[in-house]
């Protein structure tokens, strides 16, 4: 099998070298993300492996089909960047359900520390020889409760690891996880709820029409003053405008930010020797109580191995049987693991 991989990052390639020696396959390293205009460097593979800022929409889609791509290599979990319906019938998309929740919950945490302790001020003080502690009060994650928004693989670990830190946990979900709620530290709640009562919100669901923008000037304003939002999900989920408006305006105390909106033309590449067009990016990461990381919650070696593994699994068992288990299907307006030999007639 033939597959075109996009966006390689040296990071990437060290892995999926690794892994892949063991599997019937050449595989052809692309630095350029996947868009209209780098398609048909795919004519004449059989896959192409893309990941979360590479572009999968109708254009796109037909572009692979017509230079013979058929399978569409997820090398992440999310899917919100691709044009599923678009795809149905044409490309068999597949993803990587689950790597390592740890990587990303371990991650959110670390940022929330790193915001409230003020580790990231303190670091670059003490770089200097200044050792005042003027400025640099935290606050204690002992007793505080902790909205978390999306209790799948990723918002456990992260509901387990607060539950270690003695915090308490309101939970939203749109289909709550059977046996997570104890009635007492960890409740379901709904979101008015959830936004009335936590002191910090940490945002663990998928971007999907429902949960765009879910944190927009209306969640804000019903939030606690003060309240500390984590966002290593999707950057969407955020109404970016209305965060930086809610730290101008004091109501928010701090954002700690792996992911952003607009993020896919910055995150992954080194733009430091560049003008930032983006002005609401700019300021925020300008304010002394916002934390941005490039999208790196992901990852760990043990995240990237994972994906590595996955990702050729997946390819190898749809080549064996025409189907993966990890495949993504557009069927009767939903999308659901495929499992149907069918689904291309
Ligand atoms: P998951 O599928 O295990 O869990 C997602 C949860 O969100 C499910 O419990 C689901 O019921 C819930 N959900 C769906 N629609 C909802 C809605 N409208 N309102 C509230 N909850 C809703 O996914 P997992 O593995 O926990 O990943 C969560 C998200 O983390 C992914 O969708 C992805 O966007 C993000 N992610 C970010 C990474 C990073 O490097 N920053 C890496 C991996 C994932």
């Amino acid at each position: 099998m033939k597959i075109a991989f996009y966006d390689a990052k040296p990071y990437d390639m060290d892995s999926f070298r690794r892994v892949s020696d063991a599997y019937p396959v050449t595989i052809k390293y692309y630095d350029t993300k996947l868009n209209e205009d780098t398609a048909e460097l795919a004519r004449g593979f059989d896959a192409v492996c893309v990941f979360v800022n590479d572009t999968v929409n109708a254009a796109v889609i037909d572009k692979l089909y017509e230079e013979g791509v058929r399978v569409l290599a997820l090398r992440c979990a999310g899917f919100n960047h691709v044009d599923m319906k678009h795809a149905y019938g044409k490309l068999h998309v597949m993803h990587v359900p689950a790597y390592s929740p740890y990587a990303v919950a371990e991650h959110a945490m670390a940022l929330l520390l790193t915001s409230v302790r003020r580790i990231h001020k303190a670091y670059i003080r003490s770089r200097d020889f200044n050792f005042s502690l003027q400025n640099l009060t935290g606050f204690d994650l002992h007793g505080k409760t902790v909205g978390v928004i999306g209790t799948g693989r990723i918002g456990r670990v992260f509901i387990e690891i607060c539950r270690g830190f003695g915090m308490k946990v309101l939970a939203y979900d749109k289909f709550p996880a059977e046996g997570l709620a104890d009635g007492e530290n960890i409740r379901y709640v709904e979101l008015d709820e959830l936004f009335a009562k936590s002191d910090i919100i940490s945002l663990h669901c998928p971007l999907t029409d429902e949960t765009y923008h879910i944190i927009d000037e209306d969640a804000l304003n019903r939030c606690k003053t003060g309240v500390v939002l984590l966002n290593t999900s999707r950057g969407a989920l955020v109404d970016a405008e209305a965060l930086l408006a809610g730290i101008k305006s004091r109501k928010v105390g701090a954002a700690c930010l792996d992911v952003y909106e607009e993020e896919s033309d910055l995150f992954f590449e080194d733009n430091s020797g560049h003008i930032l067009e983006d002005d609401t990016l700019a300021r925020l990461i300008s304010m002394p109580n916002v934390i941005v990381t490039s999208h790196q919650a992901f990852l760990t070696q043990e995240a990237l191995d994972s994906i590595a593994e996955t990702t050729m699994e997946n390819l190898r068992e749809w080549e064996a049987r025409g189907v993966s288990k990890n495949e993504l299907c557009y069927r009767n307006g939903n999308i659901e693991p495929a499992g149907c030999e069918s689904c291309f007639g």
